[in-house]
């Protein structure tokens, strides 16, 4: 277990709260993330990179957890943001971040999107050659000029989930090889824009340093392309992707410091050749904001029909992972967190599908109502995922610092899904 994660008497700990209290002063489901997690997390992968190289910027995706306190917490430390909509590039903001630490990601940006990017000074990172003509167009309107990055996809395949691979010939992200040059050349006669960066993401969850270095290694290769076109680089940003152990008997994930010794020297290599010194971006989620988090849900029933069920009060509504990418995440009975797990059982969520399955045939202490589970490694992507459906309102987060706790984000109700409802002219009385 990560060491903020501990057993004592029998209770599943996190950071010094014990699971179970938290479960019943807050009520379930409920998300609980630890703040000093958050912040050795970030500092350790700051520092694994920094190690190497001092021009580093981190760039926190705010996908993964767009909860504002988070990204407070991050902006404290130093962090930029990559957003991925408006939504994302406002919370950055609210967060501190200054525009300057942020990236405007996304390969189907609105009008109003390239709008907000000019308006408030962010760099965006363009994934089309339609997106660089609107873009121009708008900070002309302007009277701007925004700064900006090709998306590049560099074609790499990438051990992870198909669908979490970002960066593959045949993914929709990115500007494919042979028109790289084209796109800086366009950039370049354009007169409200200026190409100064390089951006690319290749996929999330790998376990695996080589095709980040792969992808380095494409980079400065590029990069040198552009350099003879008379571009001044001033960032390369090889995206986030770094995976952490989900199954913590099986996986092990390299270390953020592994990851920046293949990485950093590479494109430390490939910009002393060129002459130059960008800034080294990256864009880490997952790793940052992964197993900080516990998704505490209470036992509703168990029972055995042609196999044992522990029907739990969280699902697919709270966690899309498990359903939508098979990913494995551990469950531990908090309650029971030292007893022998000697049943084997299908931990499945209250919504009306069949694949609202958490985790299937898992061995787990012998298990009833009541009990509280918690579902471990529920910080990345997993309330940023959530959704309202069989009309369920979403569950609070909390934080924990040391003897501390509180409510970061509170609990919807079933109002304030009642609220967004409106009743049409024609059908009043
Ligand atoms: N930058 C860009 C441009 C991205 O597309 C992503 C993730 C990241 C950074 C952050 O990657 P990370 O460091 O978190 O791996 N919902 C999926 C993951 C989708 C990731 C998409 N892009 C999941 O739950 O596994």
């Amino acid at each position: 277990l990560p060491n903020h994660l501990t057993v004592k008497e029998g209770h599943l700990y996190i950071g010094k709260h014990d699971c179970v209290s938290l479960a019943e002063e807050y009520g379930t489901p409920l998300y609980v993330t630890d703040e000093e997690r958050l912040r050795s997390n970030f500092t350790r992968y700051d520092e694994a990179l920094k190690k190497h190289y001092p021009d580093v910027q981190l760039l926190y995706a705010a996908k993964a957890n767009g909860n504002l306190t988070i990204m407070k917490i991050f902006a404290s430390l130093g962090a930029g943001a990559d957003v991925f909509s408006s939504g994302e590039l406002h919370m950055a903001l609210l967060a501190g971040m200054p525009p300057e630490k942020l990236l405007f990601n996304g390969s189907s940006k609105t009008r109003e999107d390239l709008s907000l990017a000019v308006e408030k000074g962010v760099k965006v990172s363009l994934d089309s050659f339609d997106e660089l003509r609107q873009l121009n167009e708008i900070a002309g309107e302007a009277g701007k000029i925004v700064e900006v990055s090709f998306r590049i996809n560099p074609a790499i395949d990438v051990p992870t989930h198909p669908k979490i691979a970002t960066g593959l010939a045949t993914s929709k992200f990115g500007i494919k090889a042979d028109q790289i040059v084209d796109a800086y050349r366009a950039a370049m006669e354009c007169p409200n824009v200026v190409p100064v960066g390089m951006h690319c993401h290749i996929g999330s969850q790998i376990l695996d340093v080589e095709p980040f270095a792969k992808a380095a290694e494409i980079m400065v290769r590029v990069a040198g392309e552009i350099t003879d076109l008379g571009v001044r680089l001033s960032f390369i940003d090889i995206g986030g992707g770094l995976g952490i152990p989900y199954n913590h008997e099986t996986e092990v994930a390299p270390t953020p410091q592994e990851y920046a010794d293949a990485v950093v020297p590479v494109f430390l290599k490939g910009i002393q050749k060129l002459g130059i010194k960008p800034q080294l971006w990256v864009e880490p989620g997952r790793n940052l904001v992964g197993d900080t988090t516990v998704l505490l849900s209470k036992v509703n029933s168990v029972k055995t029909s042609h196999k044992k069920f522990v029907n739990i009060d969280a699902g697919f509504n709270l966690l899309l992972r498990p359903a939508m990418y098979d990913s494995y995440h551990e469950v531990i009975v908090a309650n029971k967190a030292d007893m022998e797990r000697d049943t084997e059982y299908t931990v499945t969520g209250p919504i009306c599908e069949t694949g609202d399955i958490i985790a299937a045939d898992r061995k787990l202490p012998r298990t009833e109502d009541g009990d509280i589970v918690a579902i471990l490694d529920t910080g990345a992507y997993g309330y940023s995922m959530a959704s309202q459906y069989n009309c369920r309102p979403r569950c609070p987060e909390v934080m924990v610092f040391g003897e501390r706790s509180g409510i970061m984000r509170r609990g919807e109700s079933v109002i304030d899904i009642l609220n967004t409802m409106k009743k049409l002219p024609w059908h009043e009385k």
